[in-house]
């Protein structure tokens, strides 16, 4: 196989995957936590950061590119999952789940070296990096960092589509950075299957507090987005935790919030659209913004 047919068939087993096992799959089961896991691993794209050609921009692309706010919270957002994703995955015995969890969190370390090197290439001066915390409870870790990436990546499946539109990135630098925004998908696939099953399997006297902690973690996501935290965190890192919601404006591009919302779920549902179709999409956010739709015009 040449290079190029060797890439896009890469491509193309990252995006589309049926589960080996025939047959209805109960959610919670055994056989929807194989389904889930073998998703995720066979669906890895071994692409290596060291050897992509980070394409030469012209003056006007590469100024918008490297005055974008986003890159301190970028690399930030994927040191921090890496090290969350390592933690809770330390605390799982179950050696598929293991398997699978391990290479969630690889994927994200591999996002931020994939960062590094767009920074580098570019010449994008970085805030020097804070400390990384080892979360005290490793759950509610790893909530954390599958719940904003539900969130956040519903808003960037949008904003790189409407960026790939408008030509505000240029074409061959949405081809390079394609590959990280399907990853996404597939983790957010992986993590609304993870958490369905994980409750279901809990015993009956466990639901309800974990019912609770999810509902802890949205109210702390939800309350990080809006910016009420503002002031309470002295590093700027809410004003860059609120991207998600106002990247469009400040990418300075021309779309009104309802056509960027309907951009989101068209999206959202051509990146699930090829995998099994007994995995469970994630559907709360898409939800959340379906009835914002129906008030925005
Ligand atoms: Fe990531
Ligand atoms: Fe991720």
């Amino acid at each position: 196989m040449s290079n190029d047919a060797a890439i896009a068939a890469a491509d193309y087993a990252m995006r589309n995957w049926l589960g080996a096992e025939p047959g209805k799959i109960k959610i919670g089961s055994d056989a929807h936590k194989r389904l889930f896991c073998r998703m995720l691993l066979d669906t890895h794209n071994p692409y290596k950061p060291a050897v992509i050609v980070w394409p030469t921009l012209g003056a006007d692309a590469l100024h918008r590119i490297t005055s974008l706010p986003i890159w301190d919270i970028a690399v930030q957002t994927e040191g921090r999952a890496t090290l969350r994703v390592e933690t809770f995955t330390k605390t799982v015995k179950d050696p598929l789940l293991v398997d699978a969890l391990t290479m969630d969190g690889g994927e994200e370390a591999r996002h931020k070296v994939v960062l590094s090197k767009l920074v580098e290439a570019y010449g994008i001066a970085l805030a020097p990096e804070p400390e990384y915390e080892v979360p005290k409870d490793p759950e509610w870790g790893w909530l954390v960092t599958g719940y904003s990436e539900c969130i956040d990546s519903f808003f960037a499946f949008g904003l790189f589509e409407s960026a790939k539109r408008t030509g505000y990135f240029p074409a061959e630098l949405v081809e390079t950075f394609e590959p990280v925004i399907q990853e996404e998908a597939r983790h957010i696939l992986f993590f609304a299957n993870w958490a369905a099953w994980y409750r279901r399997q809990l015993p009956w006297w466990r639901r309800p507090l974990f019912a609770l902690k999810v509902l802890r973690v949205w109210t702390f996501l939800i309350w990080e987005r809006i910016g009420i935290a503002k002031g309470l965190d002295t590093n700027g890192e809410m004003q860059d935790a609120n991207f998600a919601m106002t990247g469009h404006e400040q990418m300075g591009i021309d779309l009104k919030v309802g056509e960027l919302i309907d951009i989101c779920l068209a999206e959202d549902k051509r990146r699930m659209d090829g995998y099994d179709s007994r995995l469970l999409r994630p559907t709360f956010v898409p939800r959340l913004a379906r009835i914002a739709r129906f008030f925005i015009r």
